[in-house]
Parts: C-alpha cells; sequence; structure tokens
C-alpha cells in the first residue's frame, strides 16, 4: 500500500503504475495491454483533437470490510458506454473486455486503492477518442481506448456540508442532442457556466430542460434526487440527462431496501420549495446534499437546511456505501470481486 495521507486527498488526478490500452484500426480492436506510460501521442488532425470524438466513463473500486477489492456495477458503465460510442458514430469496446480491462486497471495497482474506511476510493476513468486523422467533418477510422485509475477523495470539499446552487443561463445538452451520452463535448461545454457558478460563489449550477427551462435536468456532473415531505423520493425524468448509475441503484435502494415510494417524472423548477430534502448522485458525487439552490436572487432552501444532510438523504447514503463497502448484502450481480 502507497503512504498517501488517504483521508486528506481530494478528487485531483495522481498518476498511478499502469494504465490499460487498446487500439482500433482497419475495422478491428486489437488485443490490447498494460502500459506504464501516462501520455497519449496522437497525430495533429487526430479527430478527437479537431471535433472532439470522444466519450468517457467513471466508476470506482472500493476495498470491503473483509480487506477484498470490489467495483460496483461496471458492467452498467461497459454498457453505457457502448452507448455513447454509438451515438458518436465510433467503435464500441465489447463488455467482456471492457470489464476485464478494468479487472487489469485495478489489479496492477492495488497499492494504489484505498484502504477500508479511508473515505478515499479508487476511481477508474475509461475513455476512448478519435486517433485517426480527420479533416473533413466526419468519423476517425482509428481509435484508442484507455482505462486508467486514480485514488479519489470527495469531490465536493467539506464533505457532507450541504452545498448552494445555481440555476443556470447556459443550457447544458440540446433537446435531442447528446445529454443522455457520456461525451467530452457535454463537459466542454459546462466549463463557462461552471467558472461564472463558482465566480459567484456558488458549488454548482441547476441545469434546466433546454426547449422550456421550466424543468429541473441535473448538473454538470449528477443527478438530482429530491424527497418530499411525506418522503417520498422523486427524481427528475428527462431524455438530456445522463442516466446515472448512481441514481438508478438508489432508486432500487430506496424501494427495496427502505420501503419507500419513488417516483421517476419532470420536476418543474416551481415546485422545487415543496421539497424536504435535495442531493446529487453520481460516482464522484456519491450523494452530495444541496441545502440552498438560488434562481436569480431568489433562495429556494429545502427543510433539510445548511449543516447537515436531511434524514432520508442519509439513509439512502449509508445504505448504498454500505452495499459498495460490503457492510450491506449487494443485490445479485451488483458487486464484482477483483481480489
Ligand atoms: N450526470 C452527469 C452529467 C455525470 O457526469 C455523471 C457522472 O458520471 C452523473 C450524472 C452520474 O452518473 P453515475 O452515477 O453513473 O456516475
Ligand atoms: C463521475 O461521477 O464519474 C463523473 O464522471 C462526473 C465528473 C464530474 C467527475
Amino acid at each position: 500500500m502507497k503512504n498517501i495521507d488517504w483521508a486528506n486527498i481530494g478528487f485531483e488526478y495522481m498518476q498511478t503504475d499502469q494504465r490499460y490500452v487498446s487500439n482500433y484500426k482497419d475495422g478491428k480492436w486489437d488485443d490490447g495491454c498494460l502500459t506504464h506510460d501516462a501520455n497519449v501521442v496522437i497525430n495533429e488532425c487526430a479527430g478527437i483533437l479537431q471535433y472532439c470524438q470522444e466519450c468517457f466513463e467513471g466508476l470506482k473500486a472500493y476495498t470491503t470490510e473483509d480487506g477484498s477489492i470490489v467495483t460496483f456495477r461496471p458492467d452498467l458503465n461497459a454498457e453505457r458506454m457502448m452507448d455513447s460510442a454509438a451515438r458518436l458514430e465510433m467503435p464500441q469496446f465489447p463488455k467482456e473486455r471492457f470489464l476485464a480491462a478494468v479487472d487489469a486497471v485495478v489489479k496492477a495497482n492495488a497499492e494504489w486503492v484505498p484502504p477500508y474506511g479511508s473515505g478515499a476510493t479508487f476511481y477508474l476513468r475509461p475513455y476512448m477518442f478519435a486517433s485517426g486523422p480527420v479533416i473533413g467533418v466526419k468519423p476517425s477510422d482509428e481509435y484508442q481506448f484507455r482505462i486508467f485509475g486514480t485514488p479519489v477523495g470527495p469531490y465536493f470539499k467539506g464533505g457532507v456540508k450541504p452545498l448552494t446552487l445555481c440555476v443556470s443561463d447556459f443550457d447544458r445538452a440540446a433537446p435531442h442532442g447528446t445529454g443522455h451520452i457520456k461525451a467530452g463535448l457535454n463537459y466542454a461545454m459546462s466549463l463557462h457556466a461552471h467558472s461564472v457558478a463558482h465566480g459567484a460563489g456558488y458549488d454548482e449550477n441547476m441545469f434546466l430542460d433546454p426547449a422550456t427551462r421550466t424543468y429541473v435536468e441535473e448538473t454538470g456532473g449528477a443527478n438530482f434526487l429530491f424527497i418530499t415531505k411525506d418522503n417520498e423520493v422523486v427524481t427528475p425524468k428527462s431524455d438530456s440527462i445522463l442516466p446515472s448509475i448512481t441514481r438508478r441503484s438508489l432508486v432500487y435502494v430506496a424501494e427495496h431496501y427502505l420501503g419507500l415510494k419513488v417516483t421517476q417524472r419532470p420536476v418543474a423548477l416551481a415546485e422545487l420549495a415543496d421539497f424536504a430534502e435535495c442531493g446529487l448522485c453520481g460516482t464522484a458525487a456519491v450523494i452530495s446534499p444541496v441545502g440552498k439552490v438560488v434562481d436569480h436572487g431568489k433562495e429556494i432552501c429545502f427543510a433539510s437546511g445548511m449543516s447537515e444532510m436531511g434524514p432520508i438523504t442519509k439513509k439512502l447514503y449509508e445504505t448504498l456505501t454500505g452495499i459498495q463497502m460490503g457492510r450491506i448484502e449487494a443485490p445479485e450481480g451488483w458487486i464484482r470481486k477483483i481480489m
């Protein structure tokens, strides 16, 4: 195990020992291998550099209570990446190979996987980009798929302190666009909004539906979860948000572990004040509580307040992380044991 102050690391890149790489050429993927080389060398006219043909994933490896190292539902990351690739006219990286490559990267960097109870986890970043040259606007003929891993702490500094969001004047995704896939271009689009929000002192943006700007979509890197005053879970349904694996898992946990009613439906900005709790959910965010949303000067404060996570959000958080860390029995197929 590396000598790192695990409890105090942030969500930052740290270069680890080995990463996986596979190249696509002449209509097929090569065998792929691990490499110590963290640098990518590509042609100046590569499709990624000119037309942003790229997609990625994010998942974590956890050290469980019994000392095993596991990943959480990596099959869903493999499937979502195949969906992203298809939408971007990229070749799909086969699911079984994706899973084997994740396992290989975790095993090769086992010393970098934070210990149980440290609050840190090992974040894995699979990604694929157009490596072949294109000058006319069209899909490339060549691609590279890679996975690296890096130990990370909490995505939001301050841990479980509730966040303050602002309703963004920018859109994250166009109607019928790419909001539902994990394309790097969605994040490039969000950086200006992100800087504006940070500059004004907010933790994150709340993006609205781009067509009518009346419904809640998501933030730049997580889906929303709301709790009503009657302890019901409500989560926004939209074709332009990313189908979060954390959110889909929490819906199951709420229904089957906690016996809560869950509704997935469009959520209007106008009804936010009626909710008791609000949280952001995602691999990086886990569940981060939101205390307040500011809509052009108008403050919408959730009943759970600004000092701690609301009680239902907390139960969801404890159950989900309990499953991921092996303290609570997982549903069939959710945990993939690596070593
Ligand atoms: N929404 C966006 C825009 C994201 O980038 C992410 C992170 O992956 C999520 C939601 C959460 O998805 P997941 O729970 O699969 O990590
Ligand atoms: C993740 O949660 O894995 C993401 O990709 C979100 C990103 C903002 C770090």
